[in-house]
């Protein structure tokens, strides 16, 4: 099939690359310039796992190109996928502007008719929006899909080729049957389509956001309980994970969300909430536990040192907002430096994907390494705030001689006590007992 992806970051990208693997003919347009010029010359944007090989396979067999010219991108495609940015707004909502600019300008631009696709994560009613917009430029018939998308960065890839699930809003059957055929491919495991209206489509994104920041912000918040009564959290985590009502997905405690999906959705829930007269109760408890959950965590590293702060030299491994992704939206781990920093704390940094995007939004406010060994040079301890694999299984003997006291803040619980014990690590982690 010939289609159509607007917006080519983390979801149009994997998107388009891997619609591409399946054989369809890909045109990726994005108003970025500099963006689509790396990205005719080979040069990926982000670290996804698995996703150079694939755009690279595909843009050498020619089913994957790139252009800024939306015209050209959708000229011959049937499907027009819509997967540009719908960042926060100052009061909590989306903003859908992006959106319903490059809708109007599809609608402008197309020959005939065309299917329309929103990807991006848009407010419960945005598909009317696009609709009129649509409707208001061209006589064109069209129709539109809300076909939110669910892959997590760091398995992106994956995610998209092998779903959970694929929700596709739509009443019309033929549209139905024009998405099952794209995304036939990717059910061989079994049909894994749910079809539903574009309303409830739209909804089930925010809603599945939502649930999955509360329960990782009811187990940081169970874990600040277990710190005071003495109880640890993994093993909490182990028993109720066992159950399966609950299961074992998103308990692990640390030091909170982050990244460019749960705040700004949970953010919008809430206002969508307040603008229908609907609290979001749920959501904004989740939401305040996490931001306390990451005041916790700092506080307790500030706490630790006291006035000797100006002194304190801290190692940081992990600035990225979870493992397996070079993104620092909104990263836990860039707040926790922040407030360290507010505290008069140096730190020396390392992450293994995030180095560029982390020195872009901290501004040279701490000092870069080039792997975490070296970051612990002459540090007071080190702080762990994102669980990339390589931070897990490291060279504790190292650790302690290089660091002034052998002293480790793990804000990912990435390990076993009784390990670091015999390492003679001093050793404070999020729901669990120190050891000294
Ligand atoms: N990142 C994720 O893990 C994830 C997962 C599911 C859903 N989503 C949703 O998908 C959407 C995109 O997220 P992302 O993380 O890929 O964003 P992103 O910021 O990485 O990419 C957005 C892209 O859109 C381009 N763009 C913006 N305006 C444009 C325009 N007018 N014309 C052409 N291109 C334009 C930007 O240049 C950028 O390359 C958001 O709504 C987000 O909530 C994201």
């Amino acid at each position: 099939m010939k289609v159509c992806v607007v917006g080519i970051g983390y979801v149009g990208l994997v998107t388009a690359g891997c619609l591409a693997e399946a054989g369809n003919s890909v045109i990726c347009v994005d108003n970025d310039a500099k963006k689509i010029e790396g990205l005719k010359k080979g040069a990926i944007p982000i670290y996804e796992p698995g996703l150079t090989e694939i755009v690279q396979h595909n843009e050498k067999l020619k089913r994957l190109e790139f252009t800024t010219d939306l015209k050209y991108g959708i000229d011959s495609a049937q499907i027009i996928f819509l997967a540009v940015g719908t960042p926060s707004q100052a009061d909590g909502s989306a903003d859908i502007s992006a959106v319903l600019a490059v809708s109007g300008e599809i609608a402008e631009k197309m020959p005939d008719y065309r299917i329309i696709v929103t990807k991006s994560t848009v407010p419960v009613g945005t598909h009317k929006k696009v609709a009129e917009v649509v409707k208001s430029k061209t006589q064109k018939p069209f129709d539109y899909v809300s076909n939110p998308e669910f892959l997590k960065e760091g398995s992106a890839v994956e995610d998209f080729m092998s779903p959970d699930r694929i929700i596709i809003g739509t009443e019309k059957e033929s549209v139905r049957e024009t998405m099952k055929q794209l995304y036939s491919p990717f059910m061989r495991k079994g049909n894994r389509i749910i079809f539903m209206d574009p309303t409830s489509a739209e909804m089930t994104k925010y809603t599945a956001n939502v649930m999955l920041a509360t329960r990782i912000s009811f187990m940081n918040e169970v874990a600040g309980l277990c710190e005071k009564m003495g109880a640890d959290v993994e093993l909490v985590r182990q028993g109720i994970g066992s159950d399966s009502r609950i299961g074992r997905a998103f308990l692990f405690p640390g030091v909170g969300y982050g990244g460019s999906c749960f705040p700004k959705d949970i953010r919008a829930l809430i206002y969508i909430g307040e603008k229908t007269g609907v609290e979001m109760k749920i959501a904004k408890a989740a939401q305040q536990a996490n931001m306390a959950s990451q005041e916790r965590f700092a506080g307790r590293i500030c706490d630790y040192f006291g006035d000797r702060g100006k002194s304190v030299i801290l190692a940081v491994w992990g600035l990225a907002f979870k493992a397996k992704t070079d993104d620092v939206r909104e990263s836990p781990a860039i707040n926790c430096v922040n407030k360290l920093l507010a505290h008069g704390i140096k730190i020396r940094a390392y992450d293994p994907e995030a180095m560029t995007t982390a020195a872009a939004a901290l501004g040279g406010k701490i000092t870069m390494c080039e792997n975490g060994y070296d970051a612990l040079e002459g540090a007071d301890a080190l702080v762990i705030l994102t669980e990339w694999q390589e931070f897990r299984n490291p060279d504790f003997e190292l650790i302690a001689k290089k660091l002034k006291k052998p002293i480790i803040f793990d804000g990912r619980n990435l390990y076993d006590p009784e390990v670091i014990k015999k390492a003679g690590i001093e050793y404070h982690s999020v729901g669990r007992p120190d050891v000294k």
